[in-house]
């Protein structure tokens, strides 16, 4: 019975919300719907393309990010997605998490699987969605993350979240030498049940002053998008919406971030506290400090015009096609949210 009462809860929040957003485009206003709390930059991995872990520093305490999330709920958020470096390197994510459920958040994890399998009970009762990264079969992906092993734990986490009734999604970095990947990664999916994403990979994703030069050739974005489009012609487990596919095929030339709803209906907050739209257009930006401010004050303060020539970052795309209502990212998003369960659980 809890259950269900949990899940209309959260379900009503998700209605309201989204009545919000149109109320909100209406005016001009903005207000955060779904923000991403990175718990940590460190991480137990060392990925070849990923520069994270090098800005490890100052962490909010778990009192802190409870205190975020309860600010930001207050101001109207619906959705909290946690990610890294590593989030459950933090002994206390799982709590943080929890947090965000009781408010009746719809929650997310990002994850390399290390640890996850170990949580794998409490991770479904408190999340929605778990998405752990899949960089190919298990030698490339081995190699990709410098751990062997951590192929294996990704399938078994992917098998054991299944068996639980958590969805789950991959999310598989693609460079020029691993494009063919991307065939076995979708094939992995039908088997497992799972939505697959590809994320281009960027030079120095995370270093945001040279954030936005994916550093890739155009053949490599139009053979990913491609790839999507077959994938979808076919009807086979791609995470990616139609109109992102479009997104990414006009790579490296994505678009123009003045129109991206970064910052009006979505943000980040930082392990330190401060908040920004997302990772790209911190450079040149005096993030507002949430612990300062308040969260949704610093939140309110964001810029609202953003300059920059748009990305190709899956997620941040994905998002963004949903505060512009693009009818199937908004049918994307929520049968990726439902996955395993049905939208009406059964009463227990
Ligand atoms: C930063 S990680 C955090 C979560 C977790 N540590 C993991 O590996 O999934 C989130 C995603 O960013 C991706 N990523 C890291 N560096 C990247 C880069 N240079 N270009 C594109 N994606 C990148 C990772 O592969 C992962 O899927
Ligand atoms: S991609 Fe994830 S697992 Fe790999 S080093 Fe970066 S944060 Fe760690």
């Amino acid at each position: 019975m809890s259950a269900l009462l949990d899940h209309s809860r959260r379900a009503l929040r998700l209605l309201h919300g989204g009545a919000r957003v149109l109320e909100a485009k209406a005016r001009g206003g903005s207000f955060p719907f779904s923000m991403t709390f990175i718990l940590t930059h460190r991480c137990n991995f060392r990925c070849d393309y990923c520069n994270i872990p090098a800005a490890a520093d100052h962490e909010m305490t778990s009192a802190e990010f409870k205190r975020a999330l309860d600010e930001l709920a207050a101001a109207g958020l619906v959705r909290a997605s946690f990610s890294g470096g590593e989030a459950l390197l933090r002994r206390d994510a799982r709590e943080i998490i929890g947090h965000a459920r009781a408010l009746g958040l719809q929650t997310s994890l990002n994850s390399n699987a290390w640890l996850a399998l170990e949580h794998i009970d409490e991770l479904a009762e408190i999340l929605d969605l778990l998405v752990v990264s899949l960089d190919g079969p298990e030698p490339i992906h081995d190699l990709v993350r410098h751990r062997k092993g951590s192929y294996r734990r990704v399938i078994a986490t992917l098998e054991a979240a299944r068996a639980r009734k958590l969805a789950t999604a991959t999310i598989t970095v693609i460079n020029p030498s691993n494009l063919d990947v991307m065939d076995e990664v979708i094939a992995l999916a039908q088997q497992h049940g799972n939505y697959a994403y590809f994320q281009p990979a960027y030079d120095d994703c995370f270093d945001h002053h040279k954030g936005f030069e994916a550093g890739l050739p155009a053949r490599i974005f139009a053979d990913m998008a491609a790839r999507l489009q077959l994938a979808h012609q076919r009807g086979e487990r791609v995470g990616a919406s139609p109109r992102f596919i479009e997104r990414l095929a006009r790579g490296p030339h994505f678009g123009d971030c003045s129109t991206c709803s970064a910052g009006r209906f979505w943000g980040t907050v930082l392990p330190e506290g401060r908040v920004i739209p997302c990772h790209l257009q911190e450079a040149g930006l005096d993030a507002p400090n949430g612990l300062e401010l308040g969260f949704a004050e610093a939140f309110r303060r964001l810029p609202a015009h953003k300059r920059g020539p748009g990305c190709a970052i899956s997620p941040y795309q994905e998002t963004d096609l949903i505060f512009a209502f693009d009818r199937e990212a908004i049918t994307a998003a929520l049968r990726r949210l439902a996955g395993a369960r049905p939208l009406i659980p059964a009463r227990t």
